[in-house]
Order: structure tokens, then C-alpha cells, then sequence
């Protein structure tokens, strides 16, 4: 169908006498006894057309105005008698859809939590419209930036054999019958469809070092999969995840990798979402620009996990959790962190290596590794980063106390073998991004179909 997107038809600089056909969806209408008005959207701007009927120079089915319906229209673009940008003043309309009465979007039923049982028409609210917007731009930026910075972009499997983060939360992938039954987990694995145990990949990160140790500066961007039980506003059991992986970059290096390529990002989302950004502002998390305004402008603060241990120890508050050198800290601590002491994003760094993954560069301390989680008000962790252990008996020796098969890492140990260089990464929850730039309190409410335990609509 030959039309002009509303985005066009509103920005059009010079309006008047341009006849135009659109299209979208009717948000409202009201009406007096010569002129009806109708709002128009089709979801590639915030804002809506607004659509005059000259209602003694035009018939049209009463149909075309309900709430919900889609239609064509054609007519001649105006300055708005209000505000700005254009209207349209209407010649003909067509009924593409009618949309009756039960249509589930209504202005008064338009809670998160309702709108989470219709995934499939909430994106037709100002509000997720928004959201999806936001994500969209974001990610191009995502890809902008490190095509700028010269980073090359792989495509890291999605089914694997090895678990990156093992810490066993892996779907298993298998083409074995419902009920066949085997001696043993290994004699089930030999008849599988791979003849042994793979799933879905938690992280590309693995694979992105093999990249990273050729091209010395790569990103994945694409989904990972987590069958965690759990059931938080923070986790889904499918997310994206952008993974850089830089070779010659030790721990400090990619911090301000980070950090600079967030503040890209929400600079470029800021700029290109200006609508949804003051949407999101007054409606959603107030004061949300200013808050991102202040991030793009200071330097992030950078903590030692010992030091934020002791900060949490002496805290004036009654944790659900204790805190001791050793454990891991929980959302309820890393939101104290970055929301009452730093107020604003923080990086934790060297934590104690029992409570990180086998790959992370040992400290000469002993007792902890060269790895950073980035938290942020409002959510807490959304970066996991590390310098990689490049040291082939130092790895070993770490995979070996944590039991790890190391003949299903082979490949990974061989990067040691041949011509180990020092290298770093993170893991960017690009879900957790879109809700800190969003001010949106529910990572269900930035995924399109989000899944969690018992989910899956
Ligand atoms: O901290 P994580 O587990 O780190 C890794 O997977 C590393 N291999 C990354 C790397 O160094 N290349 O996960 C990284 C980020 C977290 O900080 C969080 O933002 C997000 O991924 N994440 C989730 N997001 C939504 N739902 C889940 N279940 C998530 N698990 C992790
Ligand atoms: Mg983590």
C-alpha cells in the first residue's frame, strides 16, 4: 500500500496543500455536530495524528472512529490549529479493521500488570510503544558504537556444549523421547541428537574469546538463555546480551570501555527518543532525564568489593541478608551501594573467587579475581565483567577445584596454549539497560514475550 508514515506526515516541513495517504490504529475520537476528530497511530512516532472529518463534506462508516480500528486515510496536510507539527484534514477514509466493543485496550483497564496478559495488543499503548521504541534505538546505538570503535560483530552459537557460567542453569536441548529410559546420564547423552549433553548458551562469551584472540576487538549481541528459578522483576529465562570481548585490555580497560559505551548510548537515546524520553520522565520514573543527564556527565564510581563489604557492615539499615567478606552481595546491598552511598552507577571489583567464575583472572592476593559487576540505582547488577584468566596452569587449577570437566573446554584451554594474550570482557543485560533508561520497574514490560519459570505465552 503506497502511504506516508505519520512520523513523515507530522514532521512534513512544509504542509500545506500536500495530499498524503496514511495509515494506523484509532486511539480517539471525539466529535461535535460538524467536525469529528480522530487520533491516528501507526507507531512510528510518539505522537498522533490528529484527523479532522468535515462531517457534512464526508460520509464515512462509524466504524472508522472506534477505539482500536484501522484505517486509511487520505487528505491534505495542515499546520495543527494547536501545538506542533501537522494535521490532516480528511477526504476520504477507509475502513481497514473494525475493532469491536471488547477490544481489550481501553482507556480506563491499562495497568502493567493487566497489560502483561495481552502481550500481543499492549504494544499498542503510548507506553509500550514507547518502551519498544526506546529498545530499538537502543540497539542500533549498541551497534553504531562499536562499529565506530572498530569492533568486529560475531554471531556466537546458540546451542552449546559447555556452560559458561556453571553455574548449571542451562536448558537442556535433546531430541530423546518422552519416557525413554537408560542406565546412565552418559548412555542417555550417546543417543541424543549431538550424541552428548548440550543446551542452550548462557553467554557468548567463550566463543567470543576465540573471536576476540583473532580480531582482538569483538561484540556478540543476540540471546542467552537461563533456566533460574527466579521470579524477580529483573529476571527472564531468555534475554539479549551484548558481550564485547578486547584483547590486550586488562581489568581497567574495559571498565572505561563500559562506561563510555553506556554513556554512548543513552546519549544517543536521549537525542533520538526526545518524546518518549519526556513521556517516560512525567509518567514513568520522574526525573528520569535528569538522572541520565547526570550519568552521561560524571564518572562512574569504582569500589573495591572488600571496601563495600565493610560500607555494608557498618550501613545504618536492617538488611534481609547479612553481608560477610565472602558472600555474595544481593540486590537489597547493591542497591544500597549505588542508590544510597554512590548515587549513581558503581563498579564493585574484585570479588572473592568462590563466589565468580572459573574463566576470571586471578588476583596475586589469592583470594579474589579480577572481575566487576556494574550497578546501577533502581536494579542493581546490569554489567558482569572480567579480565580473563590467560594463564593456562592458572585456569586449569581453577576448573579442576570446581570440578570441571576440561575435556569439554579443550578449545578454550588451547587460547592459553597459542600465543596467550591478556584479555577482558562483559556481559551488558540489554533488558536491564532499556528498564534503567525507561524508568520501567519490570523486566516483563521491556521484552516483547518475556519467559519465566511457568511462562510462556
Ligand atoms: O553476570 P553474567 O552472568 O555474566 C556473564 O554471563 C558473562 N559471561 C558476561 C561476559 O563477561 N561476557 O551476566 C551478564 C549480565 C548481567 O549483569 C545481567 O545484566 C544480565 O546479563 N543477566 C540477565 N538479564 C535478564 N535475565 C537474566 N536471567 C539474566 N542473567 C544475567
Ligand atoms: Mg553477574
Amino acid at each position: 500500500m503506497k502511504h506516508t508514515d505519520i512520523y513523515e506526515a507530522l514532521h512534513e516541513k512544509s504542509p500545506i496543500g500536500k495530499t498524503v495517504t496514511v495509515c494506523g490504529w484509532v486511539r480517539t475520537f471525539r466529535e461535535s455536530s460538524a467536525v469529528g476528530f480522530l487520533e491516528l497511530s501507526d507507531g512510528t512516532s510518539f505522537s498522533r495524528l490528529q484527523v479532522v472529518l468535515d462531517k457534512n463534506a464526508l460520509s464515512f462508516d462509524a466504524e472508522c472512529t472506534k477505539n482500536g480500528a484501522s484505517v486509511c486515510v487520505t487528505g491534505e496536510l495542515v499546520k495543527a490549529f494547536k501545538g506542533e507539527g501537522n494535521e490532516l484534514n480528511a477526504k476520504e477514509i477507509k475502513l481497514l479493521g473494525k475493532c469491536p466493543p471488547e477490544y481489550p485496550i481501553q482507556k480506563k483497564r491499562t495497568t502493567l500488570d493487566f497489560l502483561r496478559t495481552i502481550p500481543h495488543l499492549r504494544l499498542r499503548t503510548n507506553t509500550f510503544n514507547a518502551v519498544f521504541r526506546v529498545r530499538s534505538v537502543a540497539a542500533q546505538a549498541i551497534h553504531r558504537y562499536f562499529h565506530e570503535h572498530r569492533y568486529y560483530y560475531v554471531h556466537t552459537p546458540i546451542i552449546t556444549a559447555s556452560d559458561c557460567e556453571g553455574a548449571g542453569e542451562m536448558f537442556r536441548v535433546t531430541t530423546q523421547p518422552c519416557g525413554a529410559k537408560y542406565a546412565s546420564e552418559a548412555e542417555y547423552y550417546k543417543e541424543d541428537f549431538f550424541g552428548q549433553k548440550a543446551g542452550l548458551s548462557v553467554s557468548g562469551q567463550l566463543e567470543g574469546e576465540v573471536a576476540a584472540t583473532a580480531f582482538s576487538k569483538i561484540y556478540t549481541f543476540g540471546p542467552s538463555f537461563r533456566a533460574e528459578n527466579s521470579n524477580t522483576t529483573k529476571h527472564l529465562a531468555e534475554f539479549w546480551h551484548v558481550e564485547p570481548e578486547v584483547a590486550f585490555a586488562e581489568l581497567p580497560d574495559i571498565i572505561e570501555i563500559a562506561e563510555e559505551m553506556l554513556k554512548y548510548v543513552i546519549e544517543a537515546v536521549m537525542e533520538e527518543c526526545a518524546d518518549e524520553m519526556n513521556f517516560f520522565d512525567a509518567f514513568i520514573e520522574k526525573g528520569l532525564k535528569e538522572k541520565l543527564n547526570r550519568v552521561i556527565e560524571s564518572k562512574f564510581a569504582v569500589c573495591d568489593y572488600t571496601e563495600a563489604v565493610e560500607i555494608l557492615k557498618k550501613a545504618d539499615v536492617k538488611f534481609q541478608y547479612p553481608v560477610e567478606w565472602g558472600s555474595d552481595l544481593q540486590t537489597e546491598h547493591e542497591r544500597y551501594l549505588t542508590e544510597t552511598v554512590f548515587q549513581k552507577p558503581v563498579f564493585v571489583t574484585n570479588y572473592p573467587k568462590e563466589i565468580k567464575s572459573f574463566y576470571m583472572k586471578q588476583n596475586p592476593d589469592g583470594k579474589t579475581v579480577a572481575a566487576t559487576d556494574l550497578l546501577v540505582p533502581g536494579i542493581g547488577e546490569i554489567i558482569g565483567c572480567s579480565e580473563r584468566e590467560a594463564d593456562y596452569d592458572k585456569l586449569v587449577a581453577a576448573m579442576k577445584a570446581r570440578k570441571m570437566d576440561l575435556s569439554a573446554y579443550r578449545q578454550y584451554l588451547d587460547l592459553r596454549k597459542f600465543g596467550s594474550v591478556p584479555h577482558s570482557g562483559f556481559g551488558l543485560g540489554f533488558e536491564r539497560f532499556v528498564m534503567y533508561v525507561t524508568g520501567m520497574e519490570n523486566i516483563r514490560d521491556v521484552t516483547l514475550f518475556p519467559r519465566w519459570v511457568d511462562n510462556i505465552m
